[in-house]
């Protein structure tokens, strides 16, 4: 029997394809999950099982942690005895991480169809790993599902044929909507004892801002400033610990009683917690589109974002890596009541029934 293989491999893409196979089950169309296990830990994959209530994978891969090289190959090496022995007829890739564009390599050779979902972000910028993922799995793809405008224009601008190209919204949006009250429920507050509202947010993970010894200083100096202004939050990404504790880094964090340092959470502590912050500071791509649909002031600590209608119609300002820039925006931020943002088009919770539909008239 044909069906769809739809890929799961790191944090980012548990609550893109969870709504995609809810929306797929509805509308009839068969698929198997494949978790490629790029993420391992139990707060970095298991967890979001749990709050998602994703149906447990097909097949895991198990492929793990490495260098680029290895873990794409490794990813590679697997997903394509999986295809060889169950031979989907289609794939759906979601994001921009090392197995999406391995399975879309490895599926492209096979002959089969492609979906990509989250389609058309670019950063235009090089040295980023997920950009040359985003381009390559773009260029391999048969369905490009995009979340924005942008997206749309980006492919065309590459020459992608019109008819490949399909608006669908943002999947992340879906399960946000449809957690957002059980998030309510959580009781992170009262266990790191901070107010809704009086309090900042952080992520860290991107290699250009955590891997140097330089830039990351300088990020511990801008929490330890902010720190003094609201208590701060900060659940930190094993890449990231991983950093602090070689640099030497971890204990004037430790030692400050307004910072809490705190292992990566489950969505729905997250969620409870991004919706309620004075303010989130993050180099992560989602939570600028989740801070987006909260009405969230959202500060983001790169130089550049693949998501620009964040910037242009949501609450998010990019303060690139210059300290004193960053302290001045998220003064002005915390000085100011009133945002002026929007929610943007198809953003709306519906976005896994639109794919359904796409893959449905292709399938
Ligand atoms: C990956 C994605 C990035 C995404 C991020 C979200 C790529 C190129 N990068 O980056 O786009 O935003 O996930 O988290 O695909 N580790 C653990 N436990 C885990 C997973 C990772 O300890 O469950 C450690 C690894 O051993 C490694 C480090 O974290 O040392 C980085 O993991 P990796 O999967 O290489 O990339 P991320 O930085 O997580």
């Amino acid at each position: 029997m044909s069906f769809i293989a739809v890929i799961a491999a790191a944090r980012p893409n548990f609550m893109k394809v969870d709504p995609l196979l809810r929306a797929l089950d509805a509308a009839g169309l068969p698929s198997e999950l494949v978790h490629t296990g790029q993420h391992y830990d139990q707060n970095m994959s298991e967890v979001f099982f749990h709050d998602l209530d994703i149906k447990a994978p097909d097949v895991d891969l198990g492929v793990g942690s490495g260098t680029h090289a290895v873990q794409t190959a490794g990813v590679m090496v697997e997903f394509e005895k999986y295809c060889f022995e169950r031979k989907p007829s289609w794939v759906v890739v979601a994001g921009d991480v090392n197995s999406t564009v391995a399975c879309a390599l490895v599926a492209s050779k096979l002959g089969i169809k492609i979906a990509h979902l989250e389609a058309g972000l670019r950063s235009f910028d090089w040295g980023m790993p997920e950009e040359i993922n985003r381009v390559v799995t773009d260029r391999l793809s048969d369905v490009l599902l995009t979340p924005s405008p942008d997206g749309d224009e980006n492919l065309r601008n590459e020459g992608v044929p019109e008819n490949r190209i399909f608006r669908v919204g943002n999947i992340m949006i879906d399960t946000l909507l449809r957690l957002l009250p059980r998030a309510k429920e959580s009781s992170i507050h009262q266990t790191l004892d901070i107010e809704p509202g009086k309090y900042l947010l952080g992520t860290l993970h991107r290699p250009s801002n955590v891997d140097s010894e330089e830039s990351l200083t300088r990020l511990v100096e801008i929490l330890q400033q902010a720190s003094s202004w609201h208590p701060f939050v900060l659940p930190v990404h094993p890449r990231t610990k991983q950093k602090l504790e070689q640099y030497g880094l971890r204990t004037q964090l430790d030692a400050n009683d307004r910072i809490h340092l705190l292992d990566p959470l489950g969505y729905l502590d997250f969620l409870a917690l991004s919706s309620q912050a004075r303010a989130v500071l993050t180099d992560s791509g989602g939570i600028q589109e989740e801070t987006t649909v909260l009405g969230i002031p959202c500060l983001t600590l790169r130089e550049n974002t693949e998501r620009p209608i964040t910037v242009t119609e949501g609450t998010n300002t990019i303060v690139g890596s210059d300290e004193k820039l960053i302290l001045s925006t998220l003064e002005d931020v915390l000085a100011t009541d009133s945002l002026n943002a929007s929610v943007p088009e198809l953003w709306d919770g519906k976005t896994g029934e639109r794919c359904a539909q796409v893959l449905k008239e292709k399938f």
